[in-house]
């Protein structure tokens, strides 16, 4: 693991229970992605940077082929005694998710404070191992992050500058105002924009 991609401690925040940027539940989007049927059984989906969020093992016992992705030894501890005691399975990859590529191409990701969380320059590094990770027409259920003040994590995600990020040679998006706001409960209420982008 290189410095710059530790440099945040977020195995001492975990340790410590220290992680205001949990949700106290499954994500309102991601239930209104379910309702939408863009999650069905069978699908392979990763969620990198997964954490502790229910919403891997939710997934899992619906029937999607799970992988979870966490440089933290506790959170996938956390995840692997849930899936366990819930009976059901998921693959759960501890380690740097941007060097992950797996054999398999996964129908959709399910980026849920992942991208907000990483240091910016990591950015572009992300947004390849996306291409990498994802099948033609596969899905990015993204919940970008939106916070004006410089620094982070969170660090923002404006809409523009992720149209620099995702451009339209690899990604089919929607349309700007499709994006859904969803306040983030704890991290003083910042919005996250729900919207999915193809893979071309
Ligand atoms: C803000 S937390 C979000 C956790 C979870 N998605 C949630 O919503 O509760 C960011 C997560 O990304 C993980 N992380 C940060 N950089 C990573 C990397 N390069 N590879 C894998 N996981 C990473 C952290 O350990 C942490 O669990």
């Amino acid at each position: 693991m290189s410095e710059e991609r530790s440099a945040f401690d977020w195995e001492t925040r975990f340790a410590a229970e220290d992680t205001p940027w949990e949700r106290p539940g499954l994500h309102p989007a991601m239930l209104a992605w379910v309702e939408a049927g863009e999650l069905e059984p069978g699908a392979r989906v990763i969620i990198p940077g997964c954490g502790r969020s229910p919403e891997l093992g939710f997934l899992a016992a619906r029937g999607l082929e799970v992988t979870g992705a966490d440089l933290s030894a506790t959170a996938l501890a956390f995840q692997r005694q849930a899936v366990e005691t819930a009976g059901h399975g998921a693959a759960l990859l501890e380690g740097d998710v941007l060097a992950h590529r797996p054999d398999t191409p996964y129908d959709r990701v399910y980026e849920q404070t992942f991208l907000c969380a990483i240091p910016p320059r990591l950015r572009v590094d992300y947004e390849r191992a996306l291409c990498d990770w994802l099948r033609p027409g596969g899905h990015l259920l993204a919940l970008f992050m939106q916070k004006d003040v410089a620094g982070g994590p969170p660090y923002g995600c404006a809409l523009p500058a992720m149209r620099e990020l995702f451009p339209a040679q690899r990604w089919i998006w929607p349309d700007d105002d499709s994006f859904i706001a969803w306040p983030h409960p704890s991290l003083t209420g910042k919005p996250e924009l729900a919207g999915i982008l193809v893979r071309r």
